[in-house]
């Protein structure tokens, strides 16, 4: 390894980071991590593409969905659910209609947002992230104002949003959390969306967006409330939902995938997780969401929390955290219950409540989870807790 080690110094130099080892990096882009994946798509792929695609909506759907290819090369999957719900939203971005992924916290909006850009135009990185204090400007352009007093409006003082790089370079442009913008800043999103159009009045000119433009959003239903969007927005997206996994095998798996890729590029050295504790914290998490053990039988309190697939994820990969520095290399019930009780008591008290009834007449019953009965007891009881969840 320390052979093609490069002077530090050099490095350092480039904040591009395209000098960096692609190892190096600690969250890869999606047609980074996966450019083998689109190069051998992109060569088998004979298929019609949409104006300015890398690839037709066949092999983008593959990208999404896995398979294996006549050449025999797996495509591993990427979203795991319903297949109909990627083909409508590859469809929609090969029409004039934006795309808006819609569902709670932790269901892969984002996840799905950055693997369509990755895979439609080689580049998901031209992304704006929607808050509060997010402003026009994010989604126009703005201005460098050191020329801007210098030199006046002129093209060079120009700040160009991803929104305007996107319309200009004929790619997706990605809004997360769209409803967490203000009202009038979504509102700028109606002239480029129905006129395909940024005009910049300062200097008399617009962008006309190049074909291959469109635009993929997403929104919390969570949000709701917060600023809903427009009816006059609503009509440029085609909205799909993504939901919950459906079933406990499917969510199993995509955790057992993202665990084993998130612990490879943290390089954290602990065994591959047994897949049997990984469906214990499934087991609970769908259990204390949907109100009842999933043999039907027993009802339970829900707690304040999301518990989605991405907290399950999360939890498995600090067990694994602790197991690799702290325990054995193996993951246990011990090095779980810290993770799983953080995720579970948000709430100190009526959370609290909650985990601890189900723990007492769900987990303390189940044949062979004593382990876990025990290991979330004590961290329940002992109150060794962060001080997020004290509340603080
Ligand atoms: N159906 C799914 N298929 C694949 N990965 C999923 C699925 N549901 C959740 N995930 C995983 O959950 C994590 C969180 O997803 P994210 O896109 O951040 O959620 P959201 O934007 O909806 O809040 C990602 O690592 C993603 O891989
Ligand atoms: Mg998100």
């Amino acid at each position: 390894m320390s052979t093609s080690k490069p002077a530090r110094t050099d490095r350092a130099l480039h904040v591009t980071g395209e000098e960096a080892p692609i190892s190096a990096i600690l969250h890869q882009h999606a047609e980074q991590q996966y450019a083998e994946e689109l190069a051998e798509l992109a060569r088998v792929d004979d298929r019609q593409r949409p104006p300015n695609w890398s690839l037709s909506p066949w092999a983008v759907r593959t990208y999404l969905l896995g398979g294996k290819l006549d050449s025999g090369f797996v495509v591993s999957p990427k979203y795991i659910g319903n297949a109909r719900l990627i083909e409508i939203a590859v469809a929609t971005l090969a029409t004039d209609r934006a795309l808006l992924l819609y569902g709670i916290p932790g269901t892969a909006k984002s996840w799905t947002s950055e693997h369509l850009a990755a895979a439609i135009a080689g580049d998901s990185t031209l992304l704006i992230q929607g808050t509060a204090g997010t402003d026009e400007s994010a989604i126009r352009y703005g201005w460098n104002y050191a020329r801007l007093l210098v030199e006046g409006p002129s093209p060079a003082a120009l700040v160009v949003s991803p929104m305007m790089r996107a319309m200009q370079t004929g790619k997706l442009a990605r809004i997360e959390e769209l409803t967490r913008m203000p009202s009038e800043v979504q509102d700028t999103l109606i002239t480029i969306l129905s006129e395909k159009t940024l005009p910049v009045p300062e200097l008399n000119m617009e962008v006309q967006a190049h074909k291959g433009f469109n635009v993929i959003a997403t929104a919390n239903n969570r949000d709701k409330g917060v600023n809903e969007l427009s009816s006059a927005l609503v009509r440029r997206f085609n909205t799909v939902v993504l939901p919950l996994p459906e079933k406990l095998e499917e969510e199993v798996e995509i955790v057992d995938r993202r665990v084993a890729s998130l612990g490879q590029a943290l390089e954290l050295p602990a065994e591959k997780p047994a897949l049997e504790e990984i469906r214990r914290v499934v087991t609970v998490f769908r259990e204390l969401r949907g109100g009842v053990t999933l043999d039907g039988k027993t009802k339970v309190k829900s707690p304040s929390g999301t518990l989605s697939t991405a907290e399950a994820i999360s939890v498995i990969n600090s067990g694994l955290a602790m197991a690799a520095y702290y325990g054995d290399g193996q993951l246990h019930a011990g090095d779980l219950a810290a993770g799983i009780t953080g995720a579970i008591i948000k709430d100190p008290v009526q959370d609290r409540v909650a985990w601890l009834e189900y723990l007492q007449t769900v987990v303390k019953e189940r044949d062979g989870w004593k382990d876990l009965y025990r290991a979330c007891h004590e961290v329940a009881c002992h109150e060794v807790l962060t001080p997020v969840n004290r509340g603080e």
